[in-house]
């Protein structure tokens, strides 16, 4: 009888795992049949988005990988939807409107429960609260977080930010960044400047990330689940010899907080003087009887670990930023000592105006978001999100990290480039590290100020790299050094040795012959200069997949690069057909239009000037000295759309931290080096106004590109500079007339005219092109000598240098010695 009962049991256990095993099978594949690319799903038996972090935190040493891939690969993407424990699915919300959708509904949802243990400690507290609970505990706690109050702290800050142990060799900047935050924390909302209440915020912080590994470890997330693990209702029994260490020195904790605030309410009976802190209003609110004395223990721990957690791993990986990329460091720390010149002088308000660091920050949170996703909200009754529905009790996790890797959103995702914060974002709900809506972070003031000061401070400290180079802080709770950790990630992923110019060890990983690979196989091929092979590996990705885009317009960007502008522009042409919407097809197809008309036009000019040439006598002396270079070695150009200006310059700049550049309201400025000692300067007194704050540069592969936000959408500008009249640094000079050493006098504004007529007879194929002005106008302006001048460097260099310096080129021969070298990956076409 017994041995019947136990094989019943046996097979409802069977049934049940086999149940939790198949049943989400297709309820996933149901949402990828109905919603296709704009749902990816995932499965992992039992566990689901669990598995998925584990299996990468142990293969890719990036607990996200998978998701930051799914985001990079898939632009439509809305909701990664994967198995929950149920047996049902749980949604991962990715597109920035379902998110928002979320923020301002809180009649909907309610946060998760289920965290081990929570009653114990937590539960009660800001973070997991719901309905009036939670609005009565925002209320009362609100008010001790507005900005004005909380801007008093920095000179605490600053004291706290000279107490930290900086020494040269391995730093555990965790903690001491812990450390640091859990004294700002206690000082501020607690009134104590006691080191042993500190000190319990960074116990606590350590008890809970102990707590935070259980849930890595499946089987224990398993066991949370099925027995819903809790103080109150757990026989101790069930618990394992871990659990009970973790309860008995949460219980430890408990005390003291407990003494803490008891210390509170009997300073408010025997009306003792108070300050105005949190710890103080809880213990009022407990007197009269509107709080628990449990509910404020929560709320102690909540602030304890909300306060200090996030806020030092999130300058921890700040750290880890600016250790990565050095050039990006030296660019803050000089940005940050223009202003701030002694950390000691640092003013409360000019943490507001360091825009650089701003920058900095949001790409540092972007690429190293510390909250990847939202604590889970369960829905509380059916409820529709854009297309899709969600069922009453199903869980769902706002997705941070997949929005920070839309390449719809952020072009390039995985580029440190805190140069994309001069834009605007697409999506202000793709950027929310302090969430939104009425639920969002509490504390972002104060950890705004904590992270800025900190950074201030780290920048001007570690000026010889040590701290930031040396030892970052892993997934694993243990130190490695940078060249460790980059080899671990680099060594798994050829995207990451592209991005650190490692391709050759790149190629050597890239082995596959499917399409993505193909693709990035072309782009280590291209950057080691390798163009003939990255083109046949191209065409294989197109043998395997012609209906899509990447390898045509990858193509493209290459026979652009190599001067094959037609063959370039057909790619382009393909690659727009299969994906119109591709930004950065458009983009290329327009600068192929834009150089072949400028070919022609060069050609046509040229010609006609060629052809007068010849019937200018040989034997003139020069008059005139040097009047105006057109542009040195490096010719640029411009062009417009309604709402932008943009210039490019043809140069492959490798260090992206060497071009400086300034916008004003009708001026550009612009220097880098182009070869040793000398450097490129571009000055620009510009046709019309632009909205400097907006305007940005950016360093491409074998271009630099400005693009300047127009102040007037509505003017067409006619040209780039102001008439050069105006200007002032470049001498206007009279129409020279024709030396008179020759007999038979050359009508040069017969010349001008005939050029003019072309240009305009022409000006219907060519459109408002750039060259054509500045040729125009340098050419009109001078002096014959500029005119010899331009016509020889011309025609002699195949249209490779624009010079006005007679005295210079007419001693030059540019069609050999003096011709100058094409920039890296590029080589000289003959027009015509
Ligand atoms: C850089 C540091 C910080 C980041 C990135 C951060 C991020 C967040 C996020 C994303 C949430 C929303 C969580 C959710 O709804 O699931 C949140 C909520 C919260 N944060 Fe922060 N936080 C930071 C610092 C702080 C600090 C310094 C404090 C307190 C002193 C704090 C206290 C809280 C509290 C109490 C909530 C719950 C608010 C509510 O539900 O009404 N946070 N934080």
């Amino acid at each position: 009888m017994n041995l019947l009962i136990l094989s019943y049991l046996g097979y409802i256990i069977l049934a049940l795992i086999a149940y939790l095993v198949i049943a989400p099978i297709p309820k996933l594949l149901y949402f990828k049949i109905k919603y296709g690319s704009a749902v990816d799903i995932y499965y992992f038996p039992f566990i689901g988005l669990i598995g998925q972090i584990v299996i990468d935190l142990i293969f890719r040493q990036d607990a996200f990988y998978s998701q930051k891939r799914y985001a990079i690969k898939n632009k439509k993407l809305k909701l990664h939807i994967s198995n929950d424990l149920k047996g049902g699915v749980h949604f991962s919300l990715v597109d920035p409107k379902l998110k928002k959708l979320v923020f301002f509904d809180q009649e909907s949802y309610k946060k998760m429960e289920g965290m081990p243990f929570a009653d114990t400690f937590i539960d009660q507290g800001l973070l997991f609260q719901n309905g009036k609970s939670w609005h009565n505990s925002r209320t009362m706690l609100t008010k001790h977080f507005t900005y004005q109050d909380l801007l008093a702290m920095v000179e605490t800050l600053k004291q706290e930010c000279k107490k930290l142990e900086l020494k040269d060799g391995p730093i555990d900047i965790l903690a001491l960044l812990k450390q640091l935050t859990s004294t700002t924390i206690t000082k501020a909302f607690f009134g104590s400047d006691n080191n042993t209440i500190s000190d319990l915020g960074v116990e606590v912080n350590k008890n809970m990330e102990k707590m935070m590994l259980f849930f890595l470890n499946p089987l224990i997330v398993l066991r949370c689940f099925a027995l819903k693990l809790n103080k109150t209702t757990t026989p101790s029994f069930l618990l394992s010899s871990s659990e009970k260490a973790f309860l008995r020195e949460l219980q430890a904790q408990k005390q003291r907080i407990t003494a803490e605030i008891d210390g509170g309410i009997k300073k408010i009976k025997e009306n003792q003087p108070l300050q105005d802190n949190i710890l103080n209003t809880m213990c009022k609110e407990i007197v009269n009887n509107n709080i628990t004395k449990e509910e404020a223990i929560h709320q102690y721990f909540t602030l304890l670990i909300a306060g200090i957690d996030s806020t030092s791993h999130v300058v921890k990986n700040f750290c880890y930023a600016l250790a990565l990329y050095p050039e990006v460091q030296n660019r803050l720390r000089e940005d940050i000592v223009k202003s701030i010149p002694q950390f000691d002088g640092l003013k409360p308000s000019q943490l507001g105006q360091l825009k650089m660091l701003d920058n900095f920050i949001n790409e540092a949170y972007r690429h190293f978001t510390a909250v990847p996703s939202l604590f889970n909200r369960v829905a509380l009754k059916d409820v529709q999100l854009g297309e899709f529905t969600i069922q009453k009790g199903q869980s769902m996790d706002l997705n941070m990290m997949m929005s920070h890797f839309d390449p719809s959103l952020y072009e390039n995702p995985l580029k440190f480039d805190i140069d994309r914060w001069n834009s605007p974002l697409l999506d202000p709900y793709s950027f929310t590290p302090f969430s939104a809506g009425p639920r969002n972070c509490i504390g972002q003031h104060l950890a705004t100020l904590e992270m800025k000061t900190l950074l201030v401070y780290l920048t001007q400290q570690w000026q010889d790299l040590i701290g930031f180079s040396k030892y970052v802080w892993s997934n694993k709770n243990r130190f490695l050094s940078i060249e460790k950790y980059q080899q671990i990630i680099m060594s798994s992923n050829p995207y990451f040795l592209i991005l650190h110019h490692q391709y050759e060890q790149a190629l050597q990983l890239l082995v596959s012959d499917d399409y993505e690979t193909l693709v990035t196989k072309s782009l280590a091929q291209y950057y080691l200069g390798k163009y003939e092979d990255a083109l046949l590996t191209l065409d294989k990705a197109i043998q395997l997949s012609s209906n899509r885009f990447e390898a045509y317009y990858r193509k493209g960007l290459i026979n652009f690069i190599s001067g094959k502008i037609q063959q370039a522009q057909l790619d382009l042409q393909k690659s727009f057909e299969l994906n119109p919407k591709h930004k950065e097809t458009q983009q290329q197809l327009l600068k192929c239009e834009l150089e072949l008309k400028n070919t022609k036009l060069i050609q046509t000019a040229q010609e006609k000037i060629i052809q007068q040439l010849k019937e200018v006598p040989q034997n003139v002396e020069a008059q005139r000295t040097d009047i105006y270079s057109a542009s040195g070695k490096l010719m640029y150009k411009w062009y417009q759309t309604d709402l932008k200006v943009g210039i490019e310059i043809h140069h492959a700049l490798p260090n992206s931290g060497d071009l400086k550049y300034q916008f004003e309201k009708e001026k550009l400025q612009l220097s880098f080096p182009i070869e040793k000692g000398n450097n490129f300067e571009l000055d620009l007194d510009l046709f019309a106004e632009i909205i400097p704050e907006t305007s940005k540069a950016k360093v491409g592969l074998n271009s630099i590109e400005i693009i300047m936000d127009k102040k007037d959408k509505t003017l067409n500008w006619s040209n780039l500079q102001k008439k050069v009249e105006e200007q002032q640094q470049i001498p206007v000079l009279e129409q020279a007339s024709y030396p008179t050493s020759s007999k038979k006098k050359k009508d040069w504004s017969k010349i001008d005219k005939e050029i003019e007529e072309d240009i305009n007879k022409h000006k219907e194929e060519y459109g408002e092109d750039p060259l054509n002005s500045l040729f125009k106008q340098i050419y009109q302006n001078g002096d014959e000598n500029t005119r010899r001048a331009m016509i020889k460097s011309m025609q002699t260099s195949g249209g490779t240098v624009l010079s006005t310096n007679w005295d210079e080129v007419k001693a030059k021969d540019y069609e050999r010695k003096d011709r100058p070298s094409p920039p890296k990956g590029q080589e000289y076409k003959k027009l015509g």
